[in-house]
């Protein structure tokens, strides 16, 4: 597999052309950015710790039947991934409170969910990627109802295995947002990345922060942070099997 052109740089990825049409070869920057790309930063090892995290959650969630786009690390900073035409969607799954879910109806920070909340965002910068219930999803022909119907059903067992993954490292999965397209034969499918860059992830008995949160609130080392995330995922994902 060799890379070809540019196809787009995104906040935090840049996405190239392969030799196989079917392949797309994804960078992961050294970069973050918050309030929609307004603040952007470099941020060293970002684009590694990322990559290899993301690429051990997808490679986890493949085992567990959940199918992505993921196909292979090729290298620190580089994914081949399946080519998707790209719903323009934000799922979100939500654990409990935090972030936007909290500051809109003012309730208390982490407090437990008896069941998940799902979300979705309309992906529209020039809109600020807004809150879009179902039926506004089907009347403006950003989903069918049945292919959010899938995007449901795959989004809660993601949130069941990442929950396990998670917990298995000590730490509480709050939130996270995923994103999907969908295949040359129409197959609903998971795409984009999973990494700290996107869930919200406390420490388990101390509470303290181990995703992007501390890069928009300013409140530590998002490169010590991702890499105590990557220690404790590998200590789960890369463990060899006992025969
Ligand atoms: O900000 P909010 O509480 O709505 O975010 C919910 C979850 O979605 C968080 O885990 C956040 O990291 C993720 N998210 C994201 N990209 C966005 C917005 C939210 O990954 N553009």
């Amino acid at each position: 597999i060799t890379k070809q052109g540019l196809i787009y740089t995104g906040k935090a990825k840049a996405m190239y052309e392969t030799n196989d049409p079917e392949v797309l070869w994804v960078e992961y920057l050294d970069q973050a950015t918050a309030l929609n790309g307004k603040r952007k930063v470099a941020i060293a090892q970002k684009g590694l710790l990322n990559n290899r995290i993301a690429s051990l959650i997808f490679q986890d969630l493949a085992k567990h039947g959940i199918a992505n786009h993921f196909i292979t690390q090729q290298s620190a900073y580089v994914q081949l991934v399946r080519r998707v035409t790209m719903i323009p969607l934000e799922t979100v799954v939500r654990n409990a409170a935090s972030g936007s879910f909290e500051r809109k109806f003012g309730v208390d920070h982490l407090r437990l969910f008896k069941e998940p909340v799902m979300e979705f965002f309309y992906k529209s910068d020039q809109l600020d990627d807004p809150f879009i219930n179902d039926s506004q999803i089907v009347a403006l022909n950003v989903a069918s109802a049945d292919t959010l119907a899938e995007m449901r059903r795959q989004a809660q067992l993601v949130n069941h295995r990442l929950q396990e993954i998670f917990g298995a490292m000590q730490v509480q999965l709050v939130d996270f947002k995923i994103e999907f397209g969908v295949t040359t034969d129409g197959k609903i499918l998971l795409a984009d990345e999973i990494s700290p860059d996107s869930c919200r992830l406390v420490d388990q008995t101390t509470h303290e922060s181990l995703d992007k949160d501390v890069f928009r609130k300013s409140s530590g080392d998002l490169t010590q942070v991702y890499t105590e995330v990557l220690k404790r995922l590998a200590a789960v994902e890369e463990e060899k099997p006992c025969i």
